[in-house]
């Protein structure tokens, strides 16, 4: 039987490796392609133990540039395509909205005329060798906005992107769903909360607080630090993917979230109080006594929630890890990684 082959963008980032090495697991016979730009969020050595393995190829490249991804196409014909690959960090896009705009829009258009000259005959009609075609765009929860104390995000939401970076993922959901209406071009996307886990970019939130709380600096907290997040622990974001890759139907949108709401301040304050067990100051004080409350992030939404009941009634996915477990797991990671800079 021939080989599936699947194209991975942004596969050397911190949620599109995990999901690379989820794959492999979940189709070892699969042809997998990642390409990356290999920006400043990108690290090899997330996926560096399947670099030069069968069915495993790198392509360094900016899906910016058409050329670049028109050559992917033609050369590894891929069948299906879960694009990560993007400027993901919202401080980024205020200070610098532009590369966002590139990169996040751009480069979604980019692909997306790359599927649909290679996957489609005409419109609506798939050629043969593509009947099974996925263009899979992951998209993130803060195309919603932000919400007051109550209420939930869903597939129903309206959109309401208030950052550059949202704004930017807003207008690549905006093309992908078109491509599906007036192509046939068979999209499907999700919307996640904030993930967290090991090997994600030092800027991250979890990532600073360890890092600033164990090299003796200030640990800054944006605000009053009561925004809240949902959170996901990264490896269930990657089962919820691979559940809508496969069982989703061509035009589907699915919310994704952990129903782990914590307010930026709360998560701090855990994960201090679980380094002064793990790793005790040497003159007994609380890292919690490097708090810094800092000028808060322009526009800075005040609170994300998700109501996964879609993807857990029609697909059957439901979190493997409790937020307690996650952080957990999380914290061992960035002290054995941090623990020396100290
Ligand atoms: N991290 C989260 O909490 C979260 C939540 C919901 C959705 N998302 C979405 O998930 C996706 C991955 O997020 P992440 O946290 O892993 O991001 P990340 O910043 O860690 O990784 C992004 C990857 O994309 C690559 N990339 C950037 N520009 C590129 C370009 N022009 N061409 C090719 N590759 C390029 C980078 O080199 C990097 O490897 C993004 O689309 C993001 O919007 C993230």
């Amino acid at each position: 039987m021939e080989s599936n082959r699947v194209l991975i963008t942004g596969g050397l980032g911190f949620i599109g490796a995990h999901f690379v090495h989820h794959m492999r697991k979940l189709q070892p016979e699969s042809h997998l392609v990642v390409l990356d730009k290999n920006t400043y969020a990108a690290d090899i050595s997330r996926i560096q133990s399947l670099i030069n393995t069968q069915n495993f190829t790198y392509v360094e490249g900016d899906i910016a540039n058409q050329a670049v991804v028109n050559s992917v196409f033609e050369k590894h014909q891929p069948q299906q395509v879960i694009h990560f690959a993007a400027e993901s960090h919202v401080d980024n896009s205020i200070a610098g909205p532009k590369l966002f705009l590139t990169t996040n829009v751009e480069g979604t258009f980019n692909l997306l005329e790359a599927a649909r000259n290679t996957w489609l005959k005409e419109a609506h009609k798939l050629n043969e060798g593509f009947k099974k075609a996925r263009f899979y765009h992951i998209s993130t929860d803060e195309v919603f906005g932000s919400l007051g104390k109550e209420g939930s995000f869903n597939e129903n939401t309206n959109y309401a992107p208030n950052s550059p970076y949202s704004a930017s993922k807003a207008a690549a959901d905006h093309w992908v769903r078109s491509y599906f209406h007036t192509y046939g071009l068979p999209i499907l996307s999700s919307h996640c909360s904030n993930n967290y886990g090991p090997h994600q970019n030092d800027e991250k939130l979890i990532p600073t607080i360890i890092r600033t709380a164990l090299t003796g600096q200030p640990i800054p907290i944006y605000g009053n630090g009561l925004n809240v997040r949902d959170w996901l622990y990264v490896e269930d974001h990657c089962t919820a993917i691979a559940k809508v890759l496969t069982h989703g139907i061509p035009g589907d949108v699915f919310c994704i979230g952990g129903n782990a709401e914590r307010t930026n301040l709360e998560i701090c304050t855990y994960i201090l109080e679980q380094l002064d067990k793990l790793h005790p100051k040497v003159d007994g004080a609380s890292y919690a006594e490097q708090i810094r409350f800092v000028e808060d992030r322009l526009g800075h939404d005040f609170r994300y929630a998700i109501d996964a009941t879609k993807i857990k009634k029609e697909l059957g996915w439901e979190p493997q890890h409790s937020f307690d477990a996650g952080l957990k797991k999380t914290i061992q990671h960035y002290l054995l990684k941090y623990k020396n800079l100290s």
